[in-house]
């Protein structure tokens, strides 16, 4: 089964297109095949992070049926068993991406011949960002330091919560009250605590099964563009916090220094970790990739036990 990493923020140019474009270097180094895909739709850029000048036959191709199947869109990169599939000409669908176009996305991703899928989406929390972050039970947010962004990260979080309950919810056998209440159009400010008061008074029988399944949602952390003089447990604290007032499970895997050689590797077309792979930037992303390799071991081997 390959594993997927769905790459988002809440606010943008934090750094989601070079930290999936490293990790996703670091996870083929290690002999991993993998495969990015740029779900920025509108917005993306990731080719030139990979120093791809135009490429062709991107997800487009795939929309519009001139390719059946997405992984004939995959084109290698200069780092061996590191693939790529672009979106560059999906601006024209991102005003229509139909509710189909983006299920049938979501099922060729999750079908793709890899070891690692790593998704880099936009900044937000539209439901295209959201739904493409919900494709897997593993997701990572960005954030950096500063108070605006890690503001806005919490809304992220808060948001990709409550779809990730509402959807349990829909899917699920809920008391037809629980539903009413939760997809009522009266209650749009409805946040997630008070859902789970909802499930509590109208469905306590599934209070349990409800408390299981959000806990089976891993969402890692990465603080990045990290300075000398900034609290060193700042993503620590992140992930207390988290943990405690949500149901799901919550990791921050680590700070990534601030260098300037990392827009000097974005300009030159380089890839920053195959360029300086001796920085402390690179030392930060190396931690971080093995870190989530490792948290997946013990993921695999826990649903093995189970
Ligand atoms: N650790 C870092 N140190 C210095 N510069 C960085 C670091 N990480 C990213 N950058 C720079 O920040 C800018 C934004 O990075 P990037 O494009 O990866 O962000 P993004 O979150 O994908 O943006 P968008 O929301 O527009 O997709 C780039 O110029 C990149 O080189
Ligand atoms: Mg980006």
């Amino acid at each position: 089964m390959p594993v997927i990493y769905p790459i988002s923020s809440g606010k943008g140019g934090v750094g989601k297109s070079f930290i999936a474009a490293s990790i996703g270097t670091l996870f083929a180094k290690l002999g991993k095949k993998v495969v990015l895909v740029d779900l920025d739709l509108g917005a993306s850029n990731l080719h030139t992070l990979l120093g791809i000048k135009n490429p062709k036959n991107g997800l487009n191709s795939f929309l519009n049926q001139t390719v059946k199947k997405l992984d004939r869109v995959a084109v290698p990169t200069i780092v061996s068993n590191l693939f790529f599939i672009n979106s560059l000409y999906c601006s024209m669908e991102i005003a229509n991406l139909y509710h189909t176009q983006k299920l049938k996305i979501i099922r060729a991703i999750t079908k793709l011949p890899f070891d690692y899928i790593i998704l880099d989406l936009g900044a937000g929390s539209n439901f295209n960002t959201l739904d493409f972050f919900s494709t897997s039970q593993e997701g990572i947010i960005i954030c950096t330091p500063e108070p605006t962004s890690i503001e806005n990260c919490f809304r992220f979080i808060k948001a990709a919560y409550l779809r990730k309950l509402k959807q349990i919810i829909k899917r699920h056998a809920f008391n037809s009250a629980v539903k009413n209440t939760v997809f009522s159009p009266n209650k749009t400010k409805m946040e997630a605590p008070d859902i789970i008061d909802v499930v509590l008074k109208h469905d306590p029988d599934r209070e349990n099964f409800l408390k299981n399944k959000l806990s089976e949602f891993k969402f890692k952390l990465i603080i990045n563009q990290f300075r000398k003089n900034i609290d060193e447990t700042l993503g620590d604290k992140i992930e207390t916090v988290c943990n405690r007032h949500f149901y799901s499970n919550f990791q921050f895997l680590g700070n990534i220094s601030y260098d300037e050689r990392i827009p000097e590797s974005v300009v030159s077309k380089n890839i920053y970790v195959n360029k300086y792979p001796y920085t402390t930037s690179s030392a930060d992303l190396k931690k971080i990739t093995e870190k989530i390799i490792k948290s997946r071991r013990l993921t695999s081997q826990a649903s093995k036990v189970s």
